[in-house]
């Protein structure tokens, strides 16, 4: 009798890969990454995090900076801060920020998103923010990491190690604390009223149970990965903060399966990428911001025009998208400003299923690495 045991499939716990084991994690990540920073009053406490009353007034220009998944959180971080705490953001990958000037002085914030803390990029543009007389605030997963120690203030997200090549359970925390550093600053600063504060509060706490939600319907998803992962290009596009997930959307399936997909603002289809289109093109079209829903309907109805397969991702009860996408996958609803927690989960599962029915080595992409440390 024979038992074959290794330490690597106990740590996937049944699990066929770290990245699907990863991806259900984020219901645990998510709440973790909240829960611990807000006390019994529903204030956030961020305890890494000692900017005051007047270092925010000093401060006149907010710049995040990373790369790859974590340069997609800065998106959404950027959408939040200008929202929320009503300070202008700029939002860079930072192999560009580092060569080329930028304005940086002390009344700048630099934020640095790194799941590592250790992109030899992200470090090297800290630096150079820190040179210029920045204040640096830093968003890291692993404790005690290079951008961590060399930050003025630091914010740990709380998803646990990741082993998976391809980003998660890191991106949504990062979203978490993202939300969580643009509420604080909003409350230092009175940017928002008490009622909107506390329904953001009260909303994201949902999160959890939400992403949870749409986890245990992942089979729908894994039945429409087998009928399309034969696709030599798919393609992503959105609008408002749509468009940002729909960028990681794009990465994650072009990181794990190989297949060319890129990720457009929806109205910029007509500039250029509807010349790609056609008959069976698969196109998946986030539309879950209300505001922009009928315009998205009508991104929509162009490209199915033009012969491409629509999977639609919309918000529960906003039905009205069935009538132009092929398939809708539905996300609970929430406030528009917090769907990018949601959204990105059928993205993720999506390139997943679509990457093992092409039989790729998910964990271990080719090209690949974990945390680039090089130039
Ligand atoms: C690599 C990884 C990506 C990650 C990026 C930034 O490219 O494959 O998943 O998003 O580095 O890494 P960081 O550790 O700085 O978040």
């Amino acid at each position: 009798f024979h038992v074959t045991w290794d330490a690597e499939s106990a740590e996937k716990e049944g699990y066929e890969h770290f990245m699907i084991k990863e991806i259900h994690e984020q219901p645990k990540g998510v709440s973790e990454t909240l829960l611990r920073r807000l006390d019994t009053d529903e204030n956030i406490v961020l305890d890494g995090i000692k900017l005051t009353k007047e270092d925010l007034e000093n401060i006149n220009k907010v710049y995040i900076v990373a790369c790859g998944t974590a340069y997609h959180a800065g998106l959404v971080g950027r959408y939040a801060i200008e929202k929320f705490a009503k300070i202008p953001v700029e939002v860079d990958v930072a192999s560009e920020f580092r060569y080329r000037d930028p304005f940086v002085d002390d009344k700048t914030l630099f934020i640095a998103v790194s799941q590592s803390g250790e992109t030899l990029d992200t470090l090297a543009a800290l630096r150079e923010a820190k040179r210029k007389g920045a204040r640096i605030l830093s968003i890291v997963n692993v404790v005690g990491s290079s951008v961590a120690r060399e930050s003025d203030d630091v914010f740990y997200t709380w998803a646990g190690p990741e082993i998976a090549v391809a980003s998660t359970k890191a991106y949504t925390t990062q979203l978490v604390a993202m939300y969580l550093v643009a509420l604080h600053m909003s409350s230092v600063k009175g940017t928002l009223t008490k009622d909107q504060y506390d329904g953001i509060i009260k909303e994201l706490k949902t999160m959890p149970e939400k992403v949870k939600n749409i986890l245990d319907n992942h089979t729908r998803i894994q039945h429409l990965a087998d009928g399309q992962f034969n696709n030599e290009s798919v393609f992503f596009m959105g609008r408002g903060l749509d468009v940002h997930v729909a960028h990681e959307g794009s990465l994650k399936l072009k990181e794990i399966s190989y297949i060319n997909s890129f990720a457009i603002a929806a109205g910029e289809l007509k500039h250029g990428t509807i010349a790609l289109i056609e008959d069976g093109t698969l196109v998946v079209a986030l539309a879950t911001q209300d505001r922009l829903y009928d315009k998205m309907l009508s991104n929509i109805q162009e490209v199915r025009a033009r012969g491409a397969f629509v999977v639609g991702v919309a918000k529960e009860g906003n039905k009205e998208i069935e009538k132009t996408a092929d398939v809708v996958l539905y996300v609970p609803d929430t406030m528009d400003e917090l769907t990018p927690i949601l959204s990105v989960i059928p993205l993720q599962l999506l390139a997943y299923y679509i990457a093992v029915a092409r039989g790729c080595d998910v964990d271990k992409p080719k090209n690949l690495a974990k945390s680039v440390t090089v130039e």
